[in-house]
């Protein structure tokens, strides 16, 4: 089990006073000027919160968006800034950058218990390169370091990688922790009977998550556009349904070792763009899937009955359009209501798929924060950001 220093397992007095450097995930949908979805903000509240209590000086940074080491004026971190002064109730003085004067003296203004946000860290090329003069500049403008960005944790840039080991007091974020503590628990030491849930269009970026899933599931459902390729590997028809072509081979060779605990779909929600209908078995010419049907979304059902851990990564169908969202929905809706078993659900679009069925993440045990970290931290790979840390 992998686990880091947090801020809770040292005396909370030690950060009252001191400028503490919190790298946030807070790469999130903005459009003009609003934040769209506050998901990862309101996730790093607790160790904010935490933080202020506790009487430190909070410096929080973030990337936004791949700028491309230039300011970019849409991918601006300043909507975030008020956007989360709402959700604390207080102030959040926002720095114009995330270096130089700007940062300086917007850190040097801040009493115990203030929040700074700066601005996006990839506005500047060295944050990418991890460049060592952007480092020591970043460095310059804290005591101590916090790392409550899971969703970053698979880059090695500069504040998540290069910075935090300037730093003797260096830290895991409470956010962190508990990914970390979740996430680990999938990854190491899952309870049996395990059922894995994998969705999402592409085998090639499941691969990695899918090998490791498949030595310690009891079960690996199938679902989305790239359940259609592995049913085309076992000879099924799957009509104009989205193929990915390139992992075929891979897909027939993974059923070949696995096929035993594999379930896929047998049936479909179909349509040839006007037409909309469920079919069992192969998909007839002229129709593409876009959603599990009702006989499969009882298999899945029953697939996930009995079992003591579940984790859920990847939509099972195109649940944006509400003529393909039951079978997302209703597996989405028996996970929230089945808690026999500890549901853990990762990656970008399964947490819009629950809140677009309307249920809250509170509903599961651990909805990550995280998308391609998620499936780099569950295929086993050591995260640059996450080495980093101390060890407990
Ligand atoms: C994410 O949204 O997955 C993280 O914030 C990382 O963003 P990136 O893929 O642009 O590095």
């Amino acid at each position: 089990m992998i686990r880091k220093l947090a801020i809770d397992d040292v005396d909370k007095n030690l950060f009252r006073g001191k400028r503490v450097f919190v790298r946030v995930d807070f790469n999130v949908p903005i459009r003009e000027g609003r934040v769209e979805d506050d998901y990862r903000i309101k996730k790093a509240l607790p160790t904010i919160r935490y933080l202020m209590d506790a009487g430190a000086r909070v410096i929080l940074a973030s990337h936004l968006g791949r700028p491309k080491g230039k300011r970019v004026d849409s991918l601006s971190l300043r909507p975030v800034a008020g956007h989360l002064s709402g959700l604390l109730g207080r102030e959040v003085v926002f720095a114009e950058d995330c270096i130089g004067e700007p940062a300086l003296k917007v850190v040097e203004s801040l009493g115990d218990g203030d929040v700074a946000l700066l601005e996006n860290l990839r506005f500047h090329p060295g944050e990418k390169e991890n460049d060592p003069e952007f480092v020591r500049q970043l460095g310059q403008l804290a005591d101590m370091y916090v790392n409550d960005a899971f969703g970053t944790a698979h880059r090695k840039h500069a504040s998540v990688y290069g910075l935090p080991l300037l730093f003797e007091d260096r830290f895991a974020g409470l956010l962190m922790k508990k990914e970390l503590e979740y996430l680990g628990k999938v990854r190491e030491n899952p309870a049996h009977p395990f059922v894995s849930i994998i969705g999402g269009a592409k085998v090639k970026d499941k691969i990695g998550v899918l090998e490791k899933l498949s030595s310690t599931s009891d079960r690996l459902l199938i679902g989305g556009a790239m359940a259609y390729t592995f049913l085309r590997a076992r000879g099924v028809n799957t009509g104009n349904s989205l193929l990915d072509e390139e992992s075929m081979d891979f897909a027939k060779d993974f059923l070949e070792r696995h096929g035993d605990k594999v379930v896929l779909p047998v049936d479909h929600v179909v349509s040839d763009g006007s037409t909309v209908k469920v079919v069992s078995g192969d998909i007839p010419e002229g129709f593409a899937g876009y959603d599990i049907g009702p006989s499969t979304v009882e298999l899945f059902k029953s697939g996930i009955e009995n079992s003591r851990m579940v984790f859920w990564n990847g939509p099972l169908g195109m649940f944006e359009k509400e003529e393909f969202s039951s079978g997302t929905f209703e597996i989405a809706r028996f996970l929230a209501g089945y808690r026999e078993a500890e549901r853990i659900l990762g990656g970008g679009d399964t947490v819009s798929a629950i809140h677009a069925a309307g249920i809250d993440d509170g509903e599961f045990d651990h909805v990550s924060t995280g998308g391609g970290a998620t499936l780099e931290f569950i295929s086993g790979k050591d995260l640059p950001a996450i080495s980093v840390l101390k060890d407990l």
